[in-house]
């Protein structure tokens, strides 16, 4: 049998925060990663334009040979993974599979909360597809969510400009305006793989006691799992523990800024859709 990397896919820097959890719970695997940095942000785009950028990209990953593609992308997750896995994967190949990273989320979200009063820190395209009100309400209906977009986030992210004043000024806005939904929150998802750079002034502007949780770890217990209950998919699946990194827009960039959120170095090939 013909053994291939895993795929993972972002808009842009920001899945890089999960492989990178990824690539620590699970050395001994390939990885492809793919960030759609030339038509990034995701965020603010509809429906149909998400849906038929990620699924492009997903086709991509399946000409590279991957056997399993992770949309390492809450934006793409909430928007084109539902349509993908149910209309396109049987017409493309039922043998591949592409996975998400809300429902590993969801899933265990009761495990943090106390109180039962959940915030979420999204873009606007993830908030206004009610995603994760939807499936926490499946797993733990006794739960009270509250959501906040930040739109200015990923853009601030993307150009560097996170760390600067300015940036502080969006951070504390948007925090401030989810808690004012409820005094009652004591956990704060990010449900945006861009923003765990942010976690630093996050806590600066978040009352001691609530607990800010970035998915990356979750998302990489969560494909352990699936590779553990699926030994037919991690029988396809390469072991050389090579990664690779393709972006769409410039690789000069992507390699400057992709340390950041990698936490290594990076060389980057181009690829044009
Ligand atoms: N990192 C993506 C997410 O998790 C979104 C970034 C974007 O807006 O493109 O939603």
């Amino acid at each position: 049998m013909i053994k291939q990397p895993i795929g993972i896919f972002d808009s842009g820097y920001g899945g890089l925060t999960v492989l990178k959890e990824i690539a620590a719970r699970l050395p001994q695997y390939d990885y492809i990663y793919l960030g759609d940095n030339a038509r990034a942000p995701y965020g603010p785009r509809s429906f149909d334009t998400v849906y038929e950028y990620t699924l492009q990209c997903v086709r991509w990953f399946f000409e590279q040979g991957c056997p399993l593609v992770i949309l390492a992308c809450n934006t793409a997750s909430a928007k084109a993974l539902r349509t993908i896995q149910q209309n396109d994967l049987p017409k493309i190949d039922a043998s591949k599979r592409v996975l998400g990273v809300i429902r590993p989320t969801t899933e265990i979200i009761g495990k943090f909360t106390k109180t039962n009063a959940v915030g979420i820190l999204a873009t606007t395209g993830t908030v206004q597809s009610n995603s994760y009100p939807i499936e926490i309400e499946r797993f733990y209906p006794e739960i009270k969510v509250y959501q906040e977009a930040c739109p200015m986030w990923v853009p601030l992210i993307e150009n560097n400009e996170h760390n600067s004043p300015g940036a502080d000024y969006f951070i504390k806005k948007h925090i401030d305006h989810l808690l004012e939904g409820s005094k009652e929150i004591d956990t704060i998802l990010l449900a945006c793989t861009h923003y765990p750079l942010l976690m630093d002034k996050m806590r600066q502007f978040t009352p001691p006691g609530i607990t800010i949780l970035p998915q990356g770890q979750v998302v990489a217990e969560s494909l352990e799992g699936y590779l553990l209950h699926h030994p037919e998919i991690e029988a396809k699946c390469s072991k050389n523990s090579k990664i690779s990194f393709f972006t769409t827009d410039s690789t000069e960039d992507f390699n400057d800024h992709a340390t950041i959120f990698f936490g290594k170095p990076v060389i980057s090939s181009h690829l044009s859709l």
